[in-house]
């Protein structure tokens, strides 16, 4: 496995590829890996003949006072990590390699239509800092397919619309949630959490089964089912900072007749804020 911090290498290795015809797979992560990470390696494995993952903490997706400083950097755990997935190329920058000039003045990228809602609502800026650098990583990378997780499905959204947008020619897969055996999504911020704060997690994930299991069984007063949701992670101890039920394709909210739906939470648990969603 190559360990790679430039540009230019990166690009030269994957010029070889192409050369050959190899199909080209790519997981943008930003490391502190985790069986989740795993799962989106072995689907890009699947997907193609070379398999490129990045390790980057992109700062332009960090608001002022967000934990980009603190952020769980583990560079040599990750890259044995991905050795025995047997990854082809970890591609692992520095922030002066994608933002030589700095950050403020940065070529942009912005999905205005979903970027404001949501965990947008609460983190502006964040979405245009992750489809920023996708966008830049993709045009390094140049993979036939980049593989995101449905954990964030908000963020595979916006990347999806993103390429659709820009006619990226690159093929986006998402890959469903990987949780731990109580049902806490697995997150690189589960390691900030106390044992006691790790005692009550599972109930974002409780609490997002019960709507779903709630809407299932054709509740359909969305308001009032969100309401309750806030309410149940309060009593658990969390501080909510939404629940919100959304219709799967645009995360607008359901009219009636809506099927294909998603409930989504972002709460903090002390400095840690959790973020899941349930699909029906
Ligand atoms: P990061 O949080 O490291 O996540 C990298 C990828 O792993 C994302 O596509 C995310 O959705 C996926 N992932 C995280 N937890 C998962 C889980 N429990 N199950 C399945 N997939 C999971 O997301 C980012 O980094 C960044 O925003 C990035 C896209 C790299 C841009 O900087």
């Amino acid at each position: 496995m190559q360990v790679v911090q430039r540009i230019s290498e990166l690009r030269e290795q994957v010029r070889c590829w192409r050369e050959q015809r190899l199909a080209v797979s790519f997981v943008p992560t930003m490391g502190n890996l985790h069986a989740g990470h795993v799962a989106l390696v072995k689907a890009a494995r699947e997907q193609g003949d070379r398999v490129v993952v990045s390790l980057f903490v992109n700062p332009t997706q960090f608001g002022a006072g967000e934990d980009y400083e603190a952020y769980p950097r583990s560079l040599e755990v990750d890259c044995a990590r991905l050795e025995a997935l047997a990854v082809d190329t970890v591609f692992a920058p520095s922030a002066l390699e994608i933002y030589p000039a700095g950050t403020a003045g940065h070529t942009r990228v912005d999905v205005p239509a979903l970027s404001g809602i949501l965990c947008g609502a609460f983190r502006p800026g964040h979405f245009s800092g992750v489809a920023t650098v996708v966008a830049k990583l993709l045009n390094i990378v140049q993979p036939d397919v980049a593989v995101f997780g449905r954990k964030d499905y908000q963020q595979l959204l916006v990347i999806w619309a993103m390429v659709a947008d820009l006619a990226l020619p690159v093929q986006v897969i998402g890959v469903p949630t990987v949780r731990e055996p109580d049902g806490l999504a697995c997150s690189s911020r589960n390691g900030n959490l106390t044992p006691s704060q790790r005692a009550l997690a599972p109930e974002l994930h409780r609490t997002l089964t019960a709507l779903a299991q709630a809407l299932r069984a054709g509740e359909s007063n969305f308001a009032l089912l969100e309401a309750r949701g806030r309410e149940a992670l309060e009593q658990a101890g969390m501080r909510p900072d939404y629940v919100g039920i959304r219709r799967s394709a645009d995360l607008l909210e359901p009219r009636g007749g809506d099927t294909e739906l998603i409930v989504f939470a972002a709460a903090w648990l002390g400095n840690t804020r959790l973020i899941d969603n349930v699909e029906l």
